[in-house]
C-alpha cells in the first residue's frame, strides 16, 4: 500500500449512517436532500429527447472540460462575468475537491479550513497528506484576523459561506469584503464551495466570495442540492492560471463527466426551470426548519442547549451543555427512535464533543417533531446520568 492509502479514512458519517438505519429510527443524521424535491417527470422527458435528438452523441467519449451548452448555462447562472472557458463541469462538486488537492497540495503543505468543515473535503484532502490547520470561526465562519494570521504559508483556505455544512452558519456582506481583502492582500487562493446558495429562505445571500476576486478564487458549485445528488454533476469556476492543471487531473480520474446526463440536464434547465423548481425546495425545506426550530425551542426549553437558526440549507448545529458528548448521547437517542451525527469529526483536529449536526428536510413536519421530542428525552436521561 501506498502511504497515502494509510490517511485515508471511512467517512465516519457513512459509518454512523449504517448503525442508524433501522426502519423505526427517524434518522436526523443523513446529508441527503429530500427526493420528493427530485423533478423525475422533468427528467424523463428530457432523457427521451435527449435521446431522440443527440443519442450517439449522449453515449460517446466526449470532452473532458464537459459539454459546451451546460458550461455556457452555468457560465450564464453565476452572478459574475464568467467565461464558460473557466467552467469544468465536473462529477459532482466532490469530485471538484478531489482535483484541487491533487494540484494544490503536497505532503506538508498548509491548508486552511473553517471549523469545523465539510467532512468530505477533509476526506478529499488527506490522502495528499497536507497539514490541514483549522481557522477560528465564529457565527459567520473563518475571522479574517485569523485568516490573515495563517495566510503566508497556506496553499488555500476552503471556505464555505452560504448555509454552511455542517453548522448553516452563512458570511454576511462584510465578512466577506473583509475575507477577500485578506486574499488579495496577502495572496492566499480561496476554494470556495457552494453547493446549498441557492435554497436560502429569507433572502438571498450576498454575492459569492469569487464574484468579487474571480482571479484568486476557485468555485464550486453542483446540481445536487438544486435538481438531484444521483446525477453526480458539478462544476468549478476556476482562473487561467489553474484550468489547464485541473482540467489534466480530471483526464486521468475519469477521462470526462458522462455526456448523456450533461445533455439531460441542459435540456432540463430549459425555459427558466430553476427559476420555477428551486422556489419548491426552498418553500419545503423553511418549513421544516421552523418545524425544527419550533420543536427546539418547546422540547429543549430549560435544558441548557444552543442552537444556530440557519436562514437556507439543509443543517442545524447544536451544543449540548457541558459535560455531555454527543457520541455517547447517540446511543441513547436512538434507543429512543432518532438519529444525528455528532459534531466532533467536522473539525480539522481535536473537535468539539458537545456539538452535533441535524439534517431537518428529509423528515416529515410530524416526524421533525416526534425526534425533537425524543432527542430531548434523551438529554434529559444524560443529564439525569451526569447528575446522579
Ligand atoms: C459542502 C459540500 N460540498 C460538496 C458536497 C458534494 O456534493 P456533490 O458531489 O453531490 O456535488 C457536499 C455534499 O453534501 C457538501 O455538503
Amino acid at each position: 500500500m501506498a502511504a497515502r492509502a494509510a490517511q485515508m479514512n471511512p467517512s465516519v458519517i457513512r459509518e454512523i449512517l449504517k448503525v442508524t438505519e433501522r426502519p423505526e429510527v427517524i434518522s436526523l443524521a443523513g446529508g441527503l436532500p429530500s427526493p420528493e424535491t427530485f423533478p423525475v417527470e422533468a427528467f424523463e422527458q428530457a432523457c427521451a429527447r435527449v435521446l431522440q435528438t443527440d443519442g450517439r452523441a449522449a453515449l460517446q467519449y466526449a470532452a473532458s472540460e464537459g459539454y459546451g451548452p451546460l458550461r455556457e448555462a452555468v457560465a450564464a447562472m453565476l452572478p459574475w462575468d464568467a467565461d464558460p472557458a473557466q467552467v469544468l463541469i465536473t462529477t459532482g462538486s466532490q469530485q471538484g475537491l478531489d482535483l484541487i488537492a491533487k494540484i494544490l497540495i503536497d505532503a506538508g503543505s498548509p491548508v486552511l479550513v473553517e471549523t469545523p468543515t465539510y467532512l468530505g473535503a477533509l476526506q478529499a484532502f488527506t490522502p495528499m497528506q497536507p497539514q490541514v490547520a483549522g481557522l477560528r470561526c465564529d457565527d459567520e465562519g473563518a475571522v479574517p484576523d485569523d485568516l490573515a494570521a495563517q495566510a503566508a504559508a497556506a496553499r488555500f483556505a476552503y471556505l464555505l459561506p452560504n448555509f454552511q455544512n455542517p453548522t448553516g452558519r452563512t458570511m454576511g456582506e462584510e465578512r466577506r469584503r473583509a475575507v477577500v481583502e485578506v486574499a488579495v492582500r496577502t495572496g492566499l487562493p480561496l476554494v470556495e464551495d457552494n453547493p446549498y446558495g441557492d435554497l436560502w429562505f429569507d433572502a438571498p445571500p450576498p454575492a459569492p466570495l469569487s464574484a468579487r476576486h474571480p482571479e484568486g478564487c476557485i468555485y464550486l458549485g453542483s446540481f445536487s442540492k438544486v435538481l438531484a445528488p444521483g446525477l453526480r454533476l458539478g462544476f468549478l469556476v476556476a482562473p487561467k492560471a489553474v484550468y489547464p492543471k485541473l482540467l489534466q487531473a480530471k483526464q486521468a480520474a475519469d477521462l470526462h463527466t458522462p455526456g448523456f446526463n450533461q445533455r439531460v440536464v441542459v435540456e432540463v434547465l430549459r425555459d427558466g426551470f430553476l427559476d420555477r423548481h428551486v422556489p419548491t425546495i426552498r418553500a419545503l425545506y423553511r418549513s421544516r426548519r421552523d418545524a425544527m426550530l419550533a420543536a427546539l425551542e418547546r422540547e429543549m426549553a430549560g435544558l441548557g442547549v444552543e442552537f444556530g437558526r440557519p436562514s437556507g440549507g439543509m443543517f442545524l448545529w447544536l451544543r449540548l451543555p457541558p459535560g455531555i458528548d454527543a457520541g455517547a448521547l447517540l446511543a441513547q437517542a436512538v434507543a429512543r427512535g432518532v438519529a444525528f451525527v455528532p459534531g466532533a469529526p467536522f473539525y480539522p483536529a481535536a473537535g468539539d464533543a458537545r456539538t452535533l449536526r441535524l439534517s431537518f428536510v428529509t423528515a416529515s413536519v410530524e416526524q421533525i417533531e416526534r425526534a425533537v421530542a425524543a432527542l430531548a428525552r434523551s438529554l434529559q436521561d444524560a443529564l439525569q446520568q451526569r447528575h446522579g
